[in-house]
Protein backbone atom coordinates (compact mmCIF):
# COMPACT_ATOMS: atom_id res chain seq x y z
CA UNK A 1 0.00 0.00 0.00
CA UNK A 2 1.42 3.02 -1.23
CA UNK A 3 1.83 5.88 2.11
CA UNK A 4 1.36 9.28 0.78
CA UNK A 5 1.62 12.19 2.04
CA UNK A 6 0.17 15.64 1.04
CA UNK A 7 1.34 19.36 1.39
CA UNK A 8 -1.18 22.00 0.72
CA UNK A 9 -1.72 25.84 1.55
CA UNK A 10 -4.90 26.56 0.55
CA UNK A 11 -8.47 25.38 0.43
CA UNK A 12 -7.35 21.68 -0.02
CA UNK A 13 -10.25 20.70 -2.47
CA UNK A 14 -7.90 18.50 -4.40
CA UNK A 15 -6.59 17.38 -1.09
CA UNK A 16 -10.29 16.66 -0.53
CA UNK A 17 -10.61 14.33 -3.72
CA UNK A 18 -7.71 12.53 -2.89
CA UNK A 19 -8.89 11.62 0.38
CA UNK A 20 -12.39 10.34 -0.93
CA UNK A 21 -9.81 8.57 -3.94
CA UNK A 22 -8.22 6.87 -0.90
CA UNK A 23 -11.01 6.19 1.56
CA UNK A 24 -12.75 3.46 -1.78
CA UNK A 25 -11.30 0.39 -0.53
CA UNK A 26 -9.78 -0.72 -3.97
CA UNK A 27 -7.47 2.53 -4.23
CA UNK A 28 -4.03 1.42 -3.67
CA UNK A 29 -2.40 3.93 -1.92
CA UNK A 30 -3.78 6.05 1.59
CA UNK A 31 -2.77 9.28 2.92
CA UNK A 32 -0.79 9.31 6.11
CA UNK A 33 -0.17 12.87 6.71
CA UNK A 34 -1.25 16.18 5.30
CA UNK A 35 0.94 19.33 5.75
CA UNK A 36 1.03 22.46 5.07
CA UNK A 37 3.02 26.20 5.18
CA UNK A 38 0.47 28.11 7.15
CA UNK A 39 -3.06 27.46 8.94
CA UNK A 40 -4.62 26.64 5.29
CA UNK A 41 -8.01 26.24 5.42
CA UNK A 42 -8.01 22.38 3.56
CA UNK A 43 -6.55 21.39 7.22
CA UNK A 44 -9.92 20.78 8.11
CA UNK A 45 -10.46 18.24 5.05
CA UNK A 46 -7.39 16.32 7.11
CA UNK A 47 -9.36 16.65 10.13
CA UNK A 48 -12.82 15.21 8.44
CA UNK A 49 -11.03 12.09 7.69
CA UNK A 50 -9.43 11.58 10.88
CA UNK A 51 -5.81 11.85 9.10
CA UNK A 52 -2.97 13.60 10.87
CA UNK A 53 -1.30 16.94 10.23
CA UNK A 54 1.10 19.27 10.77
CA UNK A 55 1.93 23.12 10.34
CA UNK A 56 5.10 24.63 9.49
CA UNK A 57 5.01 28.38 9.29
CA UNK A 58 6.75 29.38 6.28
CA UNK A 59 6.98 33.18 8.20
CA UNK A 60 8.35 31.37 11.52
CA UNK A 61 11.85 30.47 9.77
CA UNK A 62 13.89 32.56 8.92
CA UNK A 63 15.00 31.48 5.80
CA UNK A 64 13.65 28.65 2.92
CA UNK A 65 16.74 26.11 4.26
CA UNK A 66 15.34 26.62 7.56
CA UNK A 67 11.65 25.60 6.70
CA UNK A 68 12.45 23.31 4.41
CA UNK A 69 14.61 21.48 7.15
CA UNK A 70 11.47 21.14 9.46
CA UNK A 71 9.18 20.30 7.38
CA UNK A 72 11.61 17.35 6.16
CA UNK A 73 11.89 16.41 9.88
CA UNK A 74 8.15 16.24 9.92
CA UNK A 75 7.72 14.20 6.70
CA UNK A 76 10.92 11.83 7.85
CA UNK A 77 8.29 11.19 11.27
CA UNK A 78 6.12 9.35 8.81
CA UNK A 79 8.58 8.32 6.05
CA UNK A 80 5.75 8.57 3.13
CA UNK A 81 6.73 6.24 -0.02
CA UNK A 82 5.48 9.74 -2.20
CA UNK A 83 4.83 13.77 -1.23
CA UNK A 84 1.69 15.16 -3.17
CA UNK A 85 1.87 18.94 -3.15
CA UNK A 86 -1.39 19.90 -4.08
CA UNK A 87 -2.24 23.66 -3.84
CA UNK A 88 1.27 23.99 -2.26
CA UNK A 89 2.25 27.59 -2.89
CA UNK A 90 6.08 27.36 -1.45
CA UNK A 91 8.83 26.18 -3.73
CA UNK A 92 10.68 23.67 -1.63
CA UNK A 93 14.67 24.10 -0.80
CA UNK A 94 16.56 21.83 -3.08
CA UNK A 95 17.87 20.39 -0.31
CA UNK A 96 14.60 19.00 0.38
CA UNK A 97 13.62 18.00 -3.19
CA UNK A 98 16.89 16.38 -3.52
CA UNK A 99 16.51 14.08 -0.67
CA UNK A 100 12.60 12.69 -2.05
CA UNK A 101 13.19 13.05 -5.50
CA UNK A 102 11.68 11.75 -7.20
CA UNK A 103 8.86 11.21 -5.20
CA UNK A 104 7.48 14.40 -4.95
CA UNK A 105 4.80 15.15 -7.76
CA UNK A 106 2.42 18.01 -7.96
CA UNK A 107 -0.52 19.45 -9.76
CA UNK A 108 -0.48 22.61 -11.50
CA UNK A 109 -3.49 24.34 -13.21
CA UNK A 110 -1.52 24.72 -16.72
CA UNK A 111 -0.55 22.67 -19.42
CA UNK A 112 3.28 22.55 -18.75
CA UNK A 113 5.34 23.94 -20.29
CA UNK A 114 2.86 26.55 -20.61
CA UNK A 115 2.45 29.50 -17.90
CA UNK A 116 4.73 28.09 -14.77
CA UNK A 117 4.80 29.80 -11.97
CA UNK A 118 2.44 30.74 -8.98
CA UNK A 119 0.15 32.68 -11.46
CA UNK A 120 -0.43 29.91 -14.44
CA UNK A 121 -4.38 30.71 -14.58
CA UNK A 122 -3.77 34.17 -14.43
CA UNK A 123 -0.98 34.16 -17.16
CA UNK A 124 -3.34 32.19 -19.24
CA UNK A 125 -5.98 34.44 -19.20
CA UNK A 126 -3.43 37.20 -19.42
CA UNK A 127 -2.19 35.28 -22.59
CA UNK A 128 -5.57 35.56 -24.31
CA UNK A 129 -5.08 31.96 -25.17
CA UNK A 130 -8.09 29.88 -26.35
CA UNK A 131 -6.91 26.51 -24.43
CA UNK A 132 -4.88 26.03 -21.60
CA UNK A 133 -4.48 23.06 -18.80
CA UNK A 134 -3.80 21.02 -16.27
CA UNK A 135 -1.16 18.81 -15.84
CA UNK A 136 0.87 16.32 -12.95
CA UNK A 137 4.79 16.47 -12.86
CA UNK A 138 7.65 15.06 -11.39
CA UNK A 139 8.63 18.19 -8.78
CA UNK A 140 11.91 18.81 -9.55
CA UNK A 141 14.63 21.72 -8.20
CA UNK A 142 13.45 23.86 -10.97
CA UNK A 143 9.95 25.89 -11.03
CA UNK A 144 7.05 23.16 -12.58
CA UNK A 145 9.95 22.37 -15.01
CA UNK A 146 9.53 18.64 -14.46
CA UNK A 147 8.96 15.37 -16.13
CA UNK A 148 5.65 15.56 -16.86
CA UNK A 149 3.66 12.69 -15.66
CA UNK A 150 -0.25 13.73 -16.82
CA UNK A 151 -1.78 16.45 -18.33
CA UNK A 152 -4.99 17.41 -20.49
CA UNK A 153 -6.36 20.58 -22.69
CA UNK A 154 -9.06 23.01 -20.79
CA UNK A 155 -10.92 25.52 -23.09
CA UNK A 156 -10.54 29.14 -21.78
CA UNK A 157 -13.94 30.78 -22.45
CA UNK A 158 -14.60 34.25 -23.69
CA UNK A 159 -16.21 35.81 -20.04
CA UNK A 160 -13.77 33.74 -18.26
CA UNK A 161 -12.25 35.32 -14.88
CA UNK A 162 -9.27 33.81 -12.98
CA UNK A 163 -11.96 32.30 -10.49
CA UNK A 164 -14.43 30.99 -13.40
CA UNK A 165 -11.23 29.29 -15.19
CA UNK A 166 -9.50 27.56 -12.17
CA UNK A 167 -12.93 26.28 -11.02
CA UNK A 168 -12.95 24.42 -14.53
CA UNK A 169 -9.68 23.02 -14.11
CA UNK A 170 -9.32 21.98 -10.27
CA UNK A 171 -11.49 19.40 -11.42
CA UNK A 172 -9.57 17.98 -14.27
CA UNK A 173 -6.75 18.46 -11.94
CA UNK A 174 -7.89 16.43 -8.85
CA UNK A 175 -8.67 13.32 -12.17
CA UNK A 176 -5.44 13.42 -13.28
CA UNK A 177 -3.43 13.70 -10.04
CA UNK A 178 -5.46 10.52 -8.46
CA UNK A 179 -4.90 8.59 -11.85
CA UNK A 180 -1.14 9.54 -11.63
CA UNK A 181 -0.79 7.94 -7.95
CA UNK A 182 -3.03 4.92 -8.64
CA UNK A 183 -0.72 4.28 -11.37
CA UNK A 184 2.60 5.08 -9.14
CA UNK A 185 1.00 3.18 -6.26
CA UNK A 186 0.16 0.38 -8.75
CA UNK A 187 3.84 0.24 -10.27
CA UNK A 188 2.29 1.02 -13.72
CA UNK A 189 4.00 4.89 -13.75
CA UNK A 190 7.64 4.59 -12.65
CA UNK A 191 9.26 8.26 -11.12
CA UNK A 192 12.02 9.73 -12.65
CA UNK A 193 14.21 12.78 -12.37
C1 LIG B 1 -4.64 24.03 -7.60
O1 LIG B 1 -5.12 24.46 -8.87
C2 LIG B 1 -3.16 23.78 -7.67
O2 LIG B 1 -2.72 23.23 -8.87
C3 LIG B 1 -2.65 25.19 -7.54
O3 LIG B 1 -3.44 25.78 -6.53
C4 LIG B 1 -4.72 25.15 -6.58
C5 LIG B 1 -4.99 24.60 -5.21
O4 LIG B 1 -6.35 24.47 -5.10
N1 LIG B 1 -1.24 25.18 -7.16
P1 LIG B 1 -6.92 23.71 -3.78
O5 LIG B 1 -6.18 24.30 -2.59
O6 LIG B 1 -6.61 22.25 -3.97
O7 LIG B 1 -8.39 24.01 -3.81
Amino acid sequence: MLTVAVLISGTGSNLRALLEAARLPDFPARIVVVGADRDAEGLAHAEEFGIPSFTVPFRAYDDREAWGEELGRRLDGWSPDLIVLSGLMRLLPGSLVARYSPRIVNTHPAYLPEFPGAHGVRDALAAGVEQTGASVIVVDDGIDSGPILAQERIPVMPDDTEETLHERIKPVERRLLIDVVRRIATGELALTH
